[in-house]
């Protein structure tokens, strides 16, 4: 495993392969979630490339940038079985001072968490679109945990012609059927208890769909029903959209259907989804 810092060296070393390049974009203190990603890019290529690196342009002025948690110790030993190359470049390799130009992602940001996030999908389209032409990978892998990342960053190499494939991996859950993030660490044991109704949610929502409940706007209702019994919960949004255009659906629920929701428990934000087939 080689660990590379400098973009001109992630060039050279990638000039130097042959076969597939898989590629996994992070910004660390990686959990199970992360390393399936790694995992589904080592059986399909034959070298896998993982970058970490904590963008600063998408984070908003009062998110947790600076207290985003770190710990490249632990990452590097729970990549090395998997991985050939990590690219962790520092901020002025990424944004010299001079850095002017944005990849700004259209109406697909308008809703969900690119209406609760302002500047957000244009901070991570820019970084992986860099992070692209820098490690110009033959496919890059994304979690459908963050389900509008994975569509915007699929329109985007659509739009602009990228020659690669993104990739969208299943959402990897802890035992109660929390979706992994970095961020639940942030938790206090009672939030972390209260939390695992968002999974709960999601299910009645696949269950309502499965026995023919057709309604987008009762099916809403329900999950919105459920989370509010739990005190510690604050439901930012729940959402039934078509899962590429992220269109609402208002009445009529129509396959393949994303169901998303953002939910604070004190100031810690999660985000899941399901998709309904
Ligand atoms: P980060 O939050 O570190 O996530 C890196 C990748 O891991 C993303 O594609 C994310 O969807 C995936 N992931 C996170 N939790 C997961 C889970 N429980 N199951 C499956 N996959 C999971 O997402 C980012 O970083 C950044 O926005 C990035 C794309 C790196 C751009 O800066």
């Amino acid at each position: 495993m080689e660990t590379i810092e400098k973009i001109v060296d992630m060039r050279e070393a990638r000039r130097r392969l042959e076969g597939t390049v898989g590629f996994v974009p992070t910004m660390g203190y990686l959990h199970d979630g992360h390393l399936s990603l790694v995992r589904q890019a080592r059986e399909e290529n034959g070298t896998v490339v993982v970058s970490i690196y904590v963008n600063p342009t998408q984070f908003g002025p009062k998110e947790d940038f600076k207290s985003y948690p770190r710990d490249i110790k632990r990452d590097l030993a729970m990549l090395k079985p998997f991985t050939d190359i990590i690219f962790m470049p520092p901020d002025a390799e990424m944004y010299p001072e001079d850095f002017d130009t944005w990849i700004v992602p259209g109406n697909i940001t308008e809703r969900l968490e690119g209406a609760a996030r302002p500047g957000h999908f244009r901070g991570v389209a820019t970084v992986v679109a860099k992070l692209f032409n820098i490690v110009q990978p033959d496919r890059a892998y994304f979690g459908q945990k963050d389900a509008q990342q994975v569509a915007v960053i699929k329109k985007m190499a659509a739009d602009l012609n990228m020659p690669l494939e993104v990739v969208a991996c299943p959402t990897v859950r802890e035992a109660d059927g929390l979706a992994m993030s970095s961020r639940n660490v942030y938790l206090s044991r009672e939030q972390r208890r209260a939390a695992e109704v968002l999974y709960r949610a999601l299910n009645l929502a696949k269950e309502m769909w499965e026995s023919g409940e057709k309604d987008a706007g009762t099916i809403r209702h329900e999950m919105t029903a459920l989370i509010c019994k739990e005190p510690l919960a604050d439901v930012s949004y729940i959402s039934i959209a078509h899962c590429d255009t992220l269109h609402e659906m208002l009445h009529r629920v129509r396959p393949p259907a994303l169901v998303s929701l953002a939910v604070k428990f004190g100031r810690t934000r999660l985000i899941d989804n399901c998709l309904l087939e």
